[in-house]
């Protein structure tokens, strides 16, 4: 899994038309969806920043911002585009399954975004990333989960899920992501296709990981687990389903 992630760290805004954009366009519904569940909360922490999506975002609208993932390299990118973007992010590496151990309390919004959480592959480590989150939260503070909305997918094998066509640099790439299912998992590869527009030599980039298509259900019953209240799905807010709970005050 991390190699997946330290693999794809060069090319993971191509996943995006304008990441720049997206970037900034998360920013503020995080942020008003922030304000309107947790009124208040300045301080931030984002368990699987990636190359910073939610947590730049976050940080360029006035949070105090701890980021953190299990891949190095996209740390080390996430500290380059925090810079050029003035935008103050405190990184580091750790596995979310450690978020309390590595980070401690007193946050007063903990996130995990896009689509994180599923790469835990049993309801056990989901579970065990669930409660480390939930003590990283002050009293009344919230847990903000963003994920794929499984229940929509197809089941099956050879399923081909087209990104797009992005030009970067003089170079066409190509980008889509083949899964195979078995049972409530699936493996998925992603290819990047890149084409030099001068030499048209083409290159094939295809990096493999595997997912657990666990249902939004599920996800909410072990954030109550977890310890987290008043958890509910959130639709139409961002481009995918929204999970909130709140610790007790
Ligand atoms: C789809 S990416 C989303 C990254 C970021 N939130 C974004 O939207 O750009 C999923 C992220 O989860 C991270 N991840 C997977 N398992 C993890 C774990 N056990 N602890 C911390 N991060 C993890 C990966 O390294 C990757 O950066």
């Amino acid at each position: 899994m991390t190699n997946f992630y330290d693999q794809l760290t060069p090319f993971y805004h191509l996943v995006y038309q304008d990441w720049s954009a997206s970037v900034h366009r998360q920013g503020e519904q995080l942020s008003a969806l922030i304000k309107t569940e947790w009124s208040s909360s300045r301080k931030i922490l984002d368990v699987s920043c990636g190359i910073g999506t939610q947590a730049i975002g976050l940080a360029m609208q006035g949070y105090s911002v701890s980021a953190s993932d299990l891949s190095e390299k996209e740390i080390e990118r996430a500290k380059q585009e925090a810079f050029n973007r003035n935008a103050e992010v405190s990184f580091a590496v750790c596995d979310m399954r450690n978020a309390h151990a590595h980070h401690g309390p007193g946050f007063d919004v903990v996130i995990s975004g896009d689509n994180s959480l599923p790469h835990l592959l049993t309801d056990e480590d989901i579970l065990l990333a669930l409660k480390q989150m939930t003590a990283c939260l002050s009293a009344g503070g919230g847990c903000l989960i963003t994920v794929r909305d499984y229940e929509r997918e197809e089941r099956g094998r050879n399923l081909v899920k087209l990104y797009g066509v992005r030009v970067e640099n003089g170079h066409r790439y190509l980008l889509f992501q083949v899964w195979d299912f078995e049972g409530e998992h699936y493996d998925l590869t992603f290819f990047f296709v890149e084409e030099n527009l001068s030499t048209r030599e083409v290159k094939t980039h295809a990096m493999r990981s595997k997912y657990y298509a666990i249902s939004t259900h599920r996800l909410c019953e072990l954030m109550q687990q977890a310890g987290l209240q008043n958890v509910r799905r959130l639709d139409g807010v961002f481009f995918q389903p929204v999970l909130v709970g709140t610790r007790a005050a």
